[in-house]
């Protein structure tokens, strides 16, 4: 049974269609308006949005490419109880686009480097910083308005946390030799996090960001490059933004630059990329704490981050996919039990990290990845703890998990724990690759896998598992009924997955920029997000979003009457050669063509008032 609003139904609305519009599209009864767009001030000088903002006030203002988010409502004792009218917003800013950034791009073509370079090779410094200052979390306190929207409430909590915010680093690689840097000789601290893609909430009520695609952001280009930046793809050739090109020099900058130049480890950057990967944890409520970076939590491509209901005196259990093409899915159970009165960040800091392995008769393994078990020893090439979580994927590797389609999000079912994970796609996925967790080769459609903790125990080593839906075209998808999706249905590479209170999986889709409107992902139009009946399998289109972009990022407030989700990267399918020319195919969601194109959270209202999706 349904733990909440029980006569209410779970799919009520009627389905939208597909959409190519430069526009948000909800159900009938349904208002969506736009809060905290890139740039809108959010703290410090509360400076406004302006194509010429400086790096130092980017770092005052909401960041760019809105990801995963959670409310945490204003009294800030319990993540899912309490004001439903006034909270923290806490929004993931993934990544950032140098075009729409910077005044000296307008109408450049940046060419393959994709961000603006000065002749003798270097950036401007204060580009660099307001990139950086674009990416990592914002934290904005918000209120309800009588007419249903929402407004930025000036809070001492606003704050900002970029890549270059001081962090300190927990759990088994604090102060290990792989993490000492110039900046922290004794290898307990760093600065920043990039890339936050999903996120988590903790059931003591502190915000997890996760670090997915940083490993680009770093260049290595020495002729050995250390397992614990090839196995990643720190890049040999060019980084992905030229931070380190800064022509300040100045050390926050260049640390991007992660060839073994100096000495030794504490005179150049060469253990930078090790002190990211990690899951950070941020106290929302407390604008003076320091992130945490949690090292059991494994380094890898963390999409996110999804908790099991905590049970007094029992372990805490939570998941985390690693987003890339043949990664992995991992589960970490803590040594200590869960206490409600003493719960903090460090039930994360001693435990069990396990990764998955899904067997083809519909059962599965957890893995553990303990040094001194399972071969992870130093004839193996482990050398401690340590060694084998700032090489995850390597000792991952070593025994023998299951390589997966791209695990993205994962989802809890609050009435019985079944964990549900999107698989987005793998396009390299070969015939002879197939398995029965991931059973198509050349994966471009992406399909949902769940599971079933043996005994219904979180902690249980062993599983059942089956797929929920295979993703794709009327003639090429399969729901759990053994039908195909059809017109008011269909979608693809599934990304965000979240269940609400009632039980209501959202599922949310990153038709990746290159296929968007492409081919045959034509028919699936611009990115959307779906509502679905975990027990029936049942699927209904709930939202269409606007050119360009993804949907990520879904939750509600307590009372489920406002959802809040993402527009990411809106007018990111503009060519290159059209952005010169001073077009843009998305002016979403100011739709002035002064201004570029704006990642923003969208707000959603029924108009009776009611719970979203009935
Ligand atoms: Fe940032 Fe895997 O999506
Ligand atoms: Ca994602
Ligand atoms: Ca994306
Ligand atoms: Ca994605």
């Amino acid at each position: 049974a349904r733990p909440a609003n029980a006569s209410t139904p779970m799919l009520g609305f009627k389905a939208v269609p597909i959409s190519e519009a430069d526009t948000i599209v909800v159900p009938e009864g349904y208002t969506a308006r736009v809060l905290i767009p890139w740039g809108e001030p959010n703290s410090g000088s509360f400076p406004r949005y302006s194509l010429k903002n400086t790096g130092a006030e980017q770092g005052m203002q909401v960041g760019q490419h809105h990801d995963g988010m959670h409310f945490f409502p204003i009294e800030g004792n319990s993540p899912y109880e309490g004001s439903s009218v006034d909270g923290l917003l806490v929004v993931n800013h993934e990544y950032v686009e140098p075009r729409y950034t910077h005044v000296a791009a307008v109408g450049q073509a940046l060419g393959p480097d994709g961000f603006p370079k000065k002749e003798d090779g270097t950036r401007e410094t204060d580009q660099v910083l307001k990139e950086m200052n674009g990416h990592g979390v914002s934290i904005t306190r918000i209120s309800r308005q009588p007419d249903g929207s929402w407004n930025v409430v000036r809070d001492p909590r606003n704050r900002r946390i970029t890549a270059l915010t001081p962090m300190e680093i927990q759990g088994p690689v604090r102060g290990s030799n792989l993490i000492k840097t110039k900046y922290s000789p004794d290898g307990t601290r760093t600065r920043g996090t990039i890339n936050n893609c999903a996120h988590g909430v903790t059931p003591w009520n502190t915000y997890l960001t996760c670090e997915e695609n940083w490993a680009r952001y770093f260049l290595n280009n020495d002729e050995d490059v250390p397992r614990d930046h090839e196995r990643y793809g720190v890049s040999t050739d060019t980084s992905r933004y030229g931070w380190e090109l800064a022509d300040s020099k100045a050390d926050e900058y260049i640390r991007f630059g992660a060839s073994a130049s100096g000495a030794s480890a504490t005179e150049d950057y060469r253990n930078e990329p090790n002190t990211f990967g990690w899951v950070v944890e941020i106290d929302p409520f407390n604008p003076n704490s320091t992130p945490v970076k949690h090292t059991y939590l494994g380094r890898f491509a963390h999409e996110g981050i999804v908790f099991q209901q905590p049970v007094e005196g029992q372990p805490i259990v939570c998941y985390s996919g690693d987003d890339a093409r043949f990664e992995y899915i991992y589960k970490y159970v803590s040594a200590q039990p869960y206490n409600q009165a003493t719960a903090s960040g460090a039930l994360l800091n001693d435990g069990t990290l396990y990764v998955a392995r899904f067997n083809e008769d519909g059962t599965g393994n957890w893995l553990a990845l303990k040094f001194g078990e399972n071969g992870l020893t130093p004839e193996n090439g482990f050398q401690d703890q340590a060694d084998v979580l700032v090489n995850t994927r390597t000792a991952a590797d070593f025994v023998g998990a299951t390589k997966m389609d791209r695990p993205e999000w994962g989802a809890i079912d609050p009435r019985n724990g079944n964990v549900y994970f999107t698989l987005t796609n793998n396009s390299n996925r070969e015939s002879g690759q197939v398995d029965a967790a991931n059973p198509r080769p050349e994966n471009d459609w992406g399909h949902i896998i769940r599971w079933s903790e043996a005994g219904k125990n979180p902690t249980a080593t062993s599983f059942q598992w089956d797929i929920f839906v295979l993703a794709g075209p009327e003639d090429d998808s399969r729901k759990l009924s053994g039908r195909p999706l059809n017109a008011d249905n269909i979608f693809v590479n599934p990304d965000g997955l979240w269940f609400d209170a009632d039980a209501r999986l959202w599922i949310q889709t990153d038709i990746g920029e290159s296929s968007q409107n492409q081919g045959e992902f034509a028919q699936f139009g611009n990115n959307q997000m779906l509502a679905a009946d975990a027990d029936t399998g049942e699927i209904r289109r709930f939202l269409t979003g606007p050119i360009g972009q993804e949907i990520t990022g879904v939750v509600t407030t307590p009372d489920q009457r406002t959802m809040f989700i993402n527009v990411q990267h809106p007018g990111a399918t503009t060519p290159e050669e059209e952005f010169a020319a001073g077009n843009v195919n998305s002016r979403w969601p100011n739709q002035n063509p002064e201004i570029y194109p704006r990642s923003a959270t969208v707000v959603i209202t029924k108009d009776d008032g009611g719970v979203i999706g009935t």
